[in-house]
């Protein structure tokens, strides 16, 4: 096991609550990560603490979305990728052979950029992880994950008189805290997001930034985004990546107010990127 570090207790310029930052509760260490002969990432080793924000920044294409698939094994399913390193979630191997993807992927859900609910009505979407994962043994126990899912995603009050119509006919910062609901009903532990606001108007953006400062009170929660506001709004800790390596990490505050290295600096001032 390794040695966690003390976590810094500092809330980002911006946050609204301050919730005290966990202990780690994703242990990365040397991951590398191949698509055929391309190498997407070197040697990344970080320590994500639970119950608290971490923000990935860094230039298009540096491995930003690669690292986030590491966490829950989505990179299986990308034919020719191949992952060298480990990774542990409460000390767990997330490759270790004994583990079954499909659980994984419902412990470390997933937001992504575009807004993807299922061809099915606003109930479905977020009843159908919960009923293939045996989660409710009745009708009403199912009902009422739905309801609690929605209520913590902040859209109930939006959706409760609509719930038997089709997902995809909500606006687009309501279809994204639909599949926020939908990775809630699982019981999720970390929820990985991929530019989660970047197809959203300035209102939606900041609705769904809320959402992701009351949901850390209870999950450990990556994100990746092109928005240097934003990571400083969100966030409590902040890692910046440049050309597949992890150049710098610490409390967000840190690195926007006092990055170590040049490269992170020329980064979030807009000179490089
Ligand atoms: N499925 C794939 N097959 C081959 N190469 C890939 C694949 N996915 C990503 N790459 C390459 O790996 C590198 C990292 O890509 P990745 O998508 O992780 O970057 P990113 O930081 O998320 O970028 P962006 O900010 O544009 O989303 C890039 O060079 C990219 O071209
Ligand atoms: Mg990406």
């Amino acid at each position: 096991m390794t040695v966690q570090q003390p976590l810094i207790r500092t809330a980002a310029p911006h946050t609204h609550t301050t919730a005290p930052v966990d202990a780690t509760k994703i242990t990365v260490r040397d991951v590398n990560v191949f698509y055929g002969e391309k190498q997407a990432l070197d040697s990344v080793s970080i320590d994500i603490p639970g119950k608290a924000v971490t923000a990935f920044i860094g230039p298009s294409g540096c491995g930003k979305s690669t690292f986030l698939r590491c966490i829950n094994r989505m990179n299986d399913t990308i034919p020719g990728a191949r992952v060298e390193g480990r990774i542990e979630i409460d000390g767990e191997d997330v490759n270790d052979k004994s583990v079954d993807p499909v659980i994984l992927r419902a412990k470390v859900g997933m937001v992504f950029q575009k807004p993807n609910p299922f061809p099915k009505t606003i109930f479905e979407n977020v009843a159908y992880g919960p009923r293939i994962h045996g989660l409710s043994s009745s009708k009403s126990e199912l009902e009422g994950i739905v309801e609690a899912s929605l209520k913590k995603a902040g859209l109930w009050g939006e959706v409760s008189d609509r719930l038997h119509q089709p997902g995809t006919g909500l606006s687009g910062g309501q279809q994204q805290r639909l599949v926020i609901a939908r990775a809630i009903a699982v019981q999720p532990e970390v929820i990985l997001m991929d530019e989660p606001c970047s197809a959203l108007d300035p209102i939606a953006t900041a609705r769904i930034e809320e959402l992701i400062d009351e949901l850390r009170q209870q999950y450990c929660i990556v994100i990746v985004t092109h928005s240097m506001a934003q990571a400083a709004r969100v966030s409590q800790r902040t890692a910046f990546f440049h050309m597949g390596k992890l150049i710098e990490h610490g409390s967000t505050e840190e690195i926007f107010t006092n990055p170590r290295e040049p490269r992170t600096q020329d980064y979030i001032t807009g000179r490089t990127g």
